[in-house]
């Protein structure tokens, strides 16, 4: 089984309003597809389907091969981390609580088997061990947008969805995470779908690159591919931007 994430023939609507039709989309093992579009065309409705936060109107979601309609969406999540713009941080446990959230949930009582995954999560986003016993209010905003990185790897997920993950931190902090988030990709080789509004950071981070615009994909190619040859004006227009 080489496809991670298959999405099949989905529809998806609000109300009497089309979100999606004809959805398909094929996601290899190990790839780290970078998703952009404009604002509304469905990037996050996509997203959520696949950890089930959204349920299709018809059509179906495959993951590992297996329809998530048959499987316990408990099961399914703990092997899907999940990011999000923000601070999606637990207010009332410190940082290394909120880290050790799943795999405490995992290891029950295997402490030293969690603080040593806790710590090793802390070390690769890059925070100081120092700051293990801090409140989310107690941090910068890059700070807990890498807490909300560790903690979605820190269940050794094979699957990680980021929806905007660096939108609300500067320039400075937004590079680094890039670099940091691109070598957790390459030494663990987890499957990667990163939605942006930054076409640089779409190609530079991506593998591939999903380009949407209301509710149909554009092109859906290697970065140098989607630079080269254009497949329709919308893309034409990103890449020049
Ligand atoms: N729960 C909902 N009820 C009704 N409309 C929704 C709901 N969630 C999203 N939408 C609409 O669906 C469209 C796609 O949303 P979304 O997937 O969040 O877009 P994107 O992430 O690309 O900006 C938008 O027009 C949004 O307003
Ligand atoms: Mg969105």
């Amino acid at each position: 089984m080489n496809t991670a994430i298959e999405l099949k023939n989905i529809k998806k609507a609000y109300g009497d309003k089309v979100i999606l039709e004809g959805f398909c989309l094929s996601v290899a093992r190990g790839e780290f597809v970078t998703i952009i579009g404009s604002s509304g065309c469905g990037k996050t409705t996509v997203l959520k389907m696949i950890n089930g936060l959204i349920k299709p109107t018809s059509g179906d979601v495959f993951v590992d091969g297996e329809n998530i309609r048959s499987k316990n969406i408990i099961q399914l999540r703990r092997n899907i981390g999940y990011a999000i713009q923000g601070s999606v941080l637990f207010p009332h446990m410190t940082v290394g609580q909120n880290i050790s959230y799943v795999p405490n949930l995992l290891n029950k009582r295997d402490r030293a088997r969690t603080r040593s995954a806790v710590s090793k999560w802390m070390g690769i986003v890059g925070l100081d061990e120092e700051l293990k016993d801090r409140y989310p209010s107690e941090l910068s905003g890059g700070q807990q947008q890498r807490v909300g990185i560790a903690r979605a790897l820190a269940a050794s997920p094979d699957i990680l969805l980021m929806d905007e993950p660096f939108g609300a931190v500067d320039e400075i902090t937004r590079s680094q995470l890039q670099t940091e988030l691109r070598q957790i990709y390459e030494k663990t080789g987890i499957t990667v779908l990163f939605v942006t509004h930054d076409i640089s950071e779409a190609l530079k981070l991506g593998t591939k690159v999903l380009v949407m615009d209301q509710g149909i994909i554009q092109q859906y190619a290697r970065p140098d591919e989607l630079m080269r040859k254009p497949a329709t004006d919308f893309v034409k227009q990103l890449v020049q931007l």
